[in-house]
């Protein structure tokens, strides 16, 4: 069985995620020993302070980097995406189209932290839904639970609107392990992500967090989110096939 971390910093030098080439690959292997097979690679993109030409062209450089690195060796297959944060308007900004993860409809949004979900931030959503055509993927929503408005992001994922994922770290913590039960329970969880940044500081947890679904919910809601991981990187390859 396949599994795709749809949220990592691994490529080298770009954020505040892999700071080197080794650091990226010894991120891959650790994501292998978990079992992962694909990764998307997702640097941050602030639009406050990024540079679109910039970012396009150090992301592309280093992920061409990465590939070649581990084209002959047996680590996961590397996607690019980007994990675009939020900004007023951006529901009907084109420009958005070219953060979504590489040729798919998917777009991995991070919300401010802290900051209350407004009207406009959900009108926002439902915009880059309807508007611009991309499913937004809510990055780690567990860390907005308790900011006001929260409901209103689990309604959105409800109406099919937006999807959601929690982070790895955040299923075996003792601060969020059981807001993340209650989001996968009531269905609102279409994935894990790792949300890798660092070997050490922030490695990914994806099988220690599957273990702990599957212990405390079951197995069926532990491969729940394997198979929907499945799905996307299908979607990925397949799309990958018609170039
Ligand atoms: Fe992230």
């Amino acid at each position: 069985m396949n599994f795709l971390d749809i949220h990592a910093h691994i490529l080298p030098e770009v954020d505040d995620g892999a700071r080197d080439m080794e650091t990226a690959i010894k991120l891959l292997e650790m994501l292998k020993e978990q079992g992962v097979t694909h990764v998307i690679a997702t640097p941050h993109f602030y639009p406050d302070t990024d540079n679109v030409e910039q970012f396009t062209e150090t992301v592309s450089k280093a992920y061409n980097e990465l590939k070649k690195e581990i084209e002959y060796k047996d680590l996961p297959t590397v996607y690019l995406g980007c994990e675009l944060r939020y900004f007023g308007g951006m529901g009907k900004s084109r420009a958005v189209k070219q953060f979504a993860i590489q040729n798919t409809n998917y777009l991995l949004l991070e919300l401010p932290y802290g900051a209350p979900i407004t009207k406009t931030v959900i009108s926002d959503i439902i915009d880059i839904k309807e508007v611009l055509g991309l499913t937004p993927i809510l990055a780690h929503i567990e860390r907005y639970s308790k900011v006001p408005g929260f409901k209103k992001l689990l309604k959105l994922i409800s109406d099919g609107v937006a999807l959601a994922h929690i982070n790895a770290g955040a299923v075996i913590s003792k601060e969020d392990a059981k807001l993340c039960e209650k989001l996968i329970k009531g269905g609102c969880i279409s994935y894990l992500a790792s949300d890798t940044h660092s070997v050490v500081n922030r490695p990914p947890y994806i099988k220690q967090a599957l273990d702990t679904i599957s212990s405390k919910l079951g197995r069926s809601a532990a491969n729940r989110l394997v198979i929907k991981s499945n799905r996307l990187s299908d979607e990925i390859e397949g799309i990958y096939e018609q170039y």
